[in-house]
């Protein structure tokens, strides 16, 4: 799972996966390399991510890395006088995948956010080895973020699963409903959408899948 940036719907789409995947019987766990911003008020995201897939997971099986300053990941881990390793967030997803029937994975911003020297987030989800989903706006901007993120992904060999318009407005004027066309046709995959949700109460969110292929 990632987006075309920060802040721009990984953790609700995340979250609307596990949902579904746990409604459907499945057991799930959740994981993200790192959380940032911890000093910030809000749920964070992997307690979020927990709750909607109604996992017991202890905060450092999601997410093994979490810093208070809202920064990037290499940028907290620096000023907390670490580093990241990369060889923990790949054996802490393979445990927390071990112990579940599904692992559902949120990155941290967009594919070329570095975790560590060297190390993006794109080396962790091809090292993790799901399909990619990727959370994008519906408004405007949101053709070149997307097809720039598909592209990124597919070149490095990512199958990307789903594109998810979130939140897609109860009411979508031209531009939102052009663009889902639009990407559809440059990215060769038709987004999904999302309506807004209540994140308080998962049992009220719709059921978030791939569409089968045609
Ligand atoms: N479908 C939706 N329903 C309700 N809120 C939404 C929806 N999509 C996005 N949002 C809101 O947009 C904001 C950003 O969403 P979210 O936290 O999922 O982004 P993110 O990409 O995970 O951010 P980060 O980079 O910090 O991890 C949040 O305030 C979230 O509540
Ligand atoms: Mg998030």
């Amino acid at each position: 799972m990632s987006g075309t940036g920060t802040e721009v719907g990984k953790t609700v789409v995340a979250a609307a996966i596990a949902r579904t995947l746990a409604i459907e019987g499945r057991r799930v766990a959740v994981f993200k390399p790192a959380v940032t911003g911890l000093d910030d008020p809000g749920e964070p995201d992997h307690a979020l991510l927990r709750r909607a897939a109604g996992s017991t997971q202890a905060d450092e099986e999601i997410a093994p890395y979490r810093y208070g300053p809202p920064a990037s990941p290499h940028l907290a881990a620096a000023l907390a006088g670490e580093r990241i390793d990369p060889g923990r967030l790949r054996t802490t997803a393979a445990e927390a995948g071990a112990r579940a029937e599904a692992l559902v994975c949120e990155g941290v911003g967009g594919l070329l956010v570095p975790l560590a020297p060297g190390y993006l987030v794109r080396d962790l989800a091809v090292d993790i080895g799901l399909p990619l989903a990727i959370a994008a706006s519906p408004g405007l901007g949101t053709i070149n973020h997307t097809l720039l993120t598909v592209e990124a992904a597919r070149g490095a060999g990512l199958e990307v699963s789903l594109v998810v318009l979130t939140p897609w407005p109860d009411d979508p004027g031209e531009i939102e409903r052009s663009n889902r066309e639009t990407i559809a046709e440059l990215a060769g995959v038709r987004p999904v959408t999302l309506p807004p949700l209540d994140l308080r109460d998962p049992d009220s969110w719709p059921a978030l899948r791939a569409p089968a292929r045609s």
